[in-house]
């Protein structure tokens, strides 16, 4: 079968067809897919995988260490957590026997994963295992287009910013809905990053602010922070930079959390099941 590349919309993603990867060592994949991923502004969906756990997390480490691995989730997750696999963690409203299967509308806000960790994620696989046949979408902006569009005075004003990011620091954050385990909310669960930060592979210049996990911006008064994010969030969620996905079964996405942000949508009550691996990325270099 051919590989075929075809873009989704004008500001972010691309669907490619063809290719298996359970099969990590076929041809130059990881380099094809990383190349692929950049070219399309750190979105790639794949359908039809077929996917056994192990797979999986074999074909998610090819492109680096993994969270589970070289190092762990905060452990408010660990419930979460694949049984057999602490690599994968299950996104999930299923209860089987009164066990939950994954965490419950995990990411019902907008934001970039893990970005509290020094070393915060680089690509998120998610796999859709078992998705409503209507609803629970998963929304991706992207973080390069909107720095591009802010005008020049904008960007000289924030080249120089950090903000800390906290786990369960942000006030809207869906976190707040259920038990946080204490011990997360300190030292390893906060890091201060550039605002503007660069692509360690394409060199181009995003947006590194999320309200999910950015607690407020070095230097600024509470309200003076809240008012320039707030501003910087609107500004990143307008759809044009956006691209919507709709959930077939055995659909396998790659995002890359350094250039995008995702928003999972909270609409469905049907079953929905999936698996999600989480590269480690490095520290944000600023602008
Ligand atoms: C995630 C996440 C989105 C979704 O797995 O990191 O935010 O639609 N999930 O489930
Ligand atoms: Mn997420």
């Amino acid at each position: 079968m051919d590989v075929k590349t075809t873009r989704l919309c004008p500001a972010i993603g691309a669907e490619i067809s063809g290719l298996d990867v359970s099969d990590i060592s076929s041809g130059n994949l990881i380099g094809e897919l990383r190349q692929a991923v950049n070219e399309a502004g750190g979105l790639l969906v794949l359908r039809d995988q077929e996917l056994t756990p192990e797979q999986h997390v074999d074909f998610s480490r090819a492109f680096g260490p993994l969270f589970g691995e070289a190092e762990q989730l905060q452990n408010t997750v660990k419930p979460y957590l694949h049984p057999d696999f602490p690599q994968i963690y299950r996104v999930s409203n299923k209860v089987v026997d009164g066990k939950v299967q994954g965490r419950q509308r995990a990411g019902t806000y907008w934001h970039s994963d893990v970005s509290f960790r020094k070393k915060p994620a680089m690509f998120s696989i998610l796999y859709g295992i078992e998705v409503p046949p209507l609803g629970g979408d998963t929304v991706f902006t992207n973080m390069t287009l909107a720095y591009e569009a802010l005008s020049d005075a904008m960007k000289e004003m924030i080249a120089p910013l950090h903000a800390v990011h906290h786990f369960a620091g942000a006030s809207n954050a869906a976190w707040s809905h259920e038990k946080v385990e204490e011990e997360d909310l300190e030292g390893a669960n906060v890091a201060e990053h550039p605002v503007v930060r660069i692509h360690a592979e394409t060199g181009a210049k995003s947006l590194f602010v999320n309200p999910g996990n950015t607690s407020h911006l070095i230097g600024f008064s509470p309200e003076e922070s809240n008012a320039l994010l707030g501003f910087l969030y609107e500004h990143a969620i307008q759809p044009e930079f956006q691209y919507r996905h709709r959930w077939c079964p055995r659909d396998l996405i790659i995002w890359d959390n350094r250039c995008t942000l995702h928003y999972a949508i909270s609409d469905y009550s049907a079953d929905r099941y999936m698996h999600r691996t989480t590269v480690i990325g490095e520290e944000p270099v600023a602008a």
